[in-house]
């Protein structure tokens, strides 16, 4: 895999294919895709299956294809706020004239366009038609709305199309479209930055065999480490127990307790730009370690514990010190006790995230989060991880720019 790919590893991408006769191409664009490590969820237009039938997308793609917007059985299965949901972005390839018009329309009156307007993911279109209806003053003013609303268009090129004309309207190769949509990964808003992140929980030994611990799973510090890896970033990430893959060309460094974990942070954070402390650090941590088995004969055992440092405090009333974000996992009161956190820390910007349902935070692929920062605070709502850990380095990577030139400034 060439290594401008590396991006859509593991990417949710959701293709979706209109009617037009470069429809077969998008066959090969589908394992040109799932050659990067990215997943692949293809959704075609009714016009689309006029063209290729949906067997050989589902052949290709290893999933179901979707076509229609109410269908019962898919509502059941993925349905489209689902689908809108699981995509890390929106490939619309090809996308016709017709397509191109419904989308700068607003409509939702077919799968595809209600999925372009219900999800949050980046949308990119590689348009494909005949050169004249390309030129065509609709079709441009068409595509200046969407540029406008933040889609990416891909294309088109020039060639023999297959009408027999010759012009621009082609749609871009699949090797083409698979490198654009991996820049969109790699927006360098970090670029040259360097970035240190604390994830998953800390074990604290009770004795050999048992150990305090939380429901971390990581999965957040690590999707974060992904994110602002793809910003441009160079990575440390200090990770406690966890069963999770290290994120492509992210140095990592495995710990155990908090004051592991502390000494870590300490010996890299002169040499960080930003700090972001997402671990769920034990408070708390047994006062001595029995050195064997504790046996079961006593009816009751007393367990005396004793404080652990803070970390992100430590960091954060350090000199020089880094750009520094926390964490607050809250099961009530989250914006007030989050704002009280990021004073009484001094931190530049916390992310507080409501941990008392069962099907976000801690253990869950998605989150909801609620940014903070000394003088506002914006919602980014409940979305898949990696999704979310894009908008955070989005708003990390703003807020620390602001704050440097400030600094520059003053
Ligand atoms: O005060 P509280 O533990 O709720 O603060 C949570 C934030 O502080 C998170 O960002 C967490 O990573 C960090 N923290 C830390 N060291 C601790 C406890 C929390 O860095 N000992």
């Amino acid at each position: 895999m060439a290594k401008a790919h590396t991006s859509l590893f593991g990417k949710h991408i959701l293709l979706g294919i209109s009617g037009g006769i470069a429809a077969y191409k998008s066959a090969e664009l589908t394992r040109r895709l799932r050659d990067t490590g990215a997943e692949v969820r293809v959704v075609m237009t009714q016009a689309a299956t006029q063209f290729v039938t949906p067997l050989t997308f589902q052949a290709l793609s290893g999933h179901a294809v979707h076509s229609e917007l109410l269908d019962a059985n898919s509502e059941a299965g993925m349905g489209h706020i689902e689908l809108a949901r699981w995509a890390d972005a929106v490939l619309i390839a090809p996308a016709s004239a017709n397509t191109i018009a419904r989308l700068a329309q607003g409509r939702g009156d077919d799968l595809l366009s209600t999925l372009c307007l219900a999800t949050t993911a980046a949308i990119a279109y590689a348009p494909s038609m005949n050169r004249v209806m390309w030129a065509d003053t609709a079709t441009q003013s068409n595509c200046a709305t969407l540029t406008a609303r933040g889609y990416t268009q891909l294309g088109p090129a020039s060639g023999v199309q297959a009408c027999g004309e010759i012009g621009e309207g082609r749609m871009l190769d699949g090797d083409d479209l698979v490198s654009a949509l991996a820049s969109i990964f790699r927006t360098g808003i970090l670029q040259g930055q360097r970035v240190l992140i604390t994830a998953g929980p800390t074990h604290e030994a009770i004795d050999p065999v048992r150990y305090l611990a939380n429901r971390s799973s990581g999965r957040m510090g690590f999707a974060l480490a992904r994110a602002a890896h793809e910003a441009g970033a160079a990575v440390t990430l200090i990770a406690g127990p966890c069963a999770l893959a290290t994120p492509a060309d992210v140095e990592r460094i495995d710990v155990v307790t908090a004051a592991e974990m502390l000494a870590a942070v300490q010996q890299r954070t002169p040499a960080c730009d930003i700090f972001i402390a997402s671990a769920a650090v034990a408070d708390y941590r047994p006062a001595e370690i029995i050195g064997q088995k504790i046996k079961k004969s006593a009816a009751e055992i007393q367990l005396t514990l004793v404080r652990n440092p803070d970390i992100l405090a430590t960091v954060a009333t350090s000199s020089p010190r880094p750009f520094v974000v926390g964490f607050a996992a809250e099961t009530e009161a989250l914006v007030d006790n989050a704002r009280d956190k990021l004073a009484r820390k001094q931190l530049d910007l916390i992310a507080a995230n409501d941990v008392s349902g069962t099907d976000i935070g801690f253990g869950s692929d998605y989150n909801a989060l609620q940014v903070i920062w000394p003088n506002g605070e914006q919602s980014l709502p409940r979305a898949r991880k990696a999704t979310i850990a894009r908008q955070l380095i989005g708003l990390i990577a703003h807020h620390y720019h602001k704050k440097q030139h400030e600094k520059n400034t003053a």
